[in-house]
């Protein structure tokens, strides 16, 4: 098999190191990859969102299979564009991507297949009537952009004139791009949050293990939010009551609605979960793996992701093909000095050599790229330092243990990826 993975990020290594393990595989390209993907995998310097460039490149390497790592390739049509010449690829179509691309889409498919998410107050695409609107919601206020904004485009506002500046941001002045031409206002919900992420064919599914991200910047959750600053997954972290609710009142329902809609998704959906008192109620899909979730999830995975990466592009995926090592895993997002603010790029990245084969974890890069024979960092989350054991605590120790190996100028981690892991059994039983 011969696959082409797209994307650069620390989910595309995640795709790319998991995928080489295959025998089933005799080639990889990945395009863009970035400095580490470049020692597993042939890179080819094409910008994934651009369909057109990624279709050309098809044309020419003839992959046997493409897996598409991030959203914006997906929202840009590469599935249609792939599909309708018959070329095997793993990722939803347009319309179906709509449930990550437009908040509105998704908000009214929720809501038309009664499915648990917070109450909407509004879709608007006049300025005038959002802050029209503020004068009969409740406070706190969740604002969402409709389209794409890199993470940007949510804020929970805690009074009016904040929600009326960020309207003005978005709306007005347009500081998010198109992805805030229209704007939905819904309810703020309370809980814990919690990623649950399917694989599916578009007939049958099959969960991936329960993971949990970290938005913040700095321990405790604090600062500003980030893409990720790291993520576990745990046997534990999900009670065996809660994923069956989750899988009854949330995700059947879900294909259930697509199918009603005659929308066909395949790949892996990803469900954003508040876990409120009132039982688990979706925030968000994202019609991808989350980065850096999937660092933490594919070191737990027990099975041939070549193979059943195959089967979901052929519609005939075998829920039971899913094997999954027991126990945890950990993935420590090591970021450049300033991120998520301003930070410098092209620092030198040391510690690197034979860290995989001295500790057993996997250093999935994300913002690197190779300087002769040095690698530098290249952007704001530059290593996720990702470990599978028995047990959470072991996982961390063995992925910390490794970061405190690694060294670049300015870089910084949190020290308190898993901290709640646990926690859950009190909420969600
Ligand atoms: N209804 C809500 N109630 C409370 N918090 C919310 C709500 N919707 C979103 N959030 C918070 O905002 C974050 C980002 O929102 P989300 O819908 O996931 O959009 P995106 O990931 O595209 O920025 C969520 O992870 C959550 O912390
Ligand atoms: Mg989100």
């Amino acid at each position: 098999m011969k696959i082409l993975v797209i994307g650069g990020g620390g989910r595309e290594h995640a795709l790319v190191w998991k995928l080489k393990q295959s025998a089933l595989v005799e080639k990889i390209w990945c395009a863009p990859g970035n400095g580490g993907i470049a020692a597993d995998a042939e890179c080819v310097a094409r910008d994934g969102g651009d369909v057109p460039a990624i279709f050309a490149l098809a044309e020419k390497i003839a992959p046997g299979l493409t897996v598409v790592g991030p959203e914006l390739p997906l929202v840009h049509g590469i599935s249609d564009a792939f599909t309708a010449r018959h070329w095997k690829i793993v990722g939803p179509l347009l319309q179906a991507a709509q449930l990550e691309g437009s908040k509105i889409y998704s908000k009214q498919f929720l809501l038309r297949h009664a499915i648990p998410t917070a109450k909407m107050y509004g879709a608007f695409d006049s300025v005038a009537d959002a802050y029209a609107a503020l004068d009969r919601v409740a406070w706190p206020l969740v604002l969402k952009a409709d389209g794409l904004c890199a993470g940007k485009g949510v804020l929970v506002a805690k009074d009016k004139p904040e929600a009326r500046a960020f309207i003005e941001r978005v709306m007005e002045k347009g500081e998010l791009g198109p992805g805030g031409q229209r704007m939905l206002l819904e309810e703020a919900l309370e809980g814990d949050e919690l990623s649950f992420i399917i694989l599916t064919d578009g007939h049958r599914y099959a969960p991936m293990v329960p993971t949990r991200d970290h938005k913040r910047v700095f321990d405790g959750n604090a600062g500003p939010n980030t893409g990720g600053m790291g993520a576990y997954s745990s046997d534990d972290l999900l009670p065996a009551g809660l994923r069956d609710t989750i899988i009854s009142t949330i995700v059947e329902p879900t294909l259930r609605g697509l199918a009603r809609d005659g929308v066909s998704y395949q790949g892996f959906l990803y469900v954003g979960l508040m876990l409120t008192k009132a039982g688990p109620k979706v925030l968000e899909f994202n019609c991808r793996l989350g980065d850096p979730e999937a660092q933490a999830i594919v070191v737990r995975m027990d099975f041939d992701l070549a193979e059943v990466l195959a089967d979901v592009a052929d519609a005939r995926l075998d829920p039971a093909k899913l094997k999954w090592k027991s126990g945890a895993s950990a993935c420590v997002v090591l970021a450049s000095g300033g991120y998520p603010g301003k930070f410098d790029v092209g620092k030198t990245i040391s510690g690197l050599t034979c860290i995989e084969a001295y500790t057993g974890v996997s250093v999935f890069h994300a913002g690197t790229r190779r300087h002769g024979d040095a690698l530098v960092t290249s952007g704001g989350r530059v290593l996720g330092v990702t470990a599978a054991a028995a047990s959470i605590q072991d996982a961390l120790q063995k992925a910390y243990d490794a970061a405190a190996r690694i060294h670049f100028e300015g870089m910084h981690y949190r020290k308190d990826i898993g901290a709640p892991a646990g926690r859950l059994k009190a909420v969600g039983d």
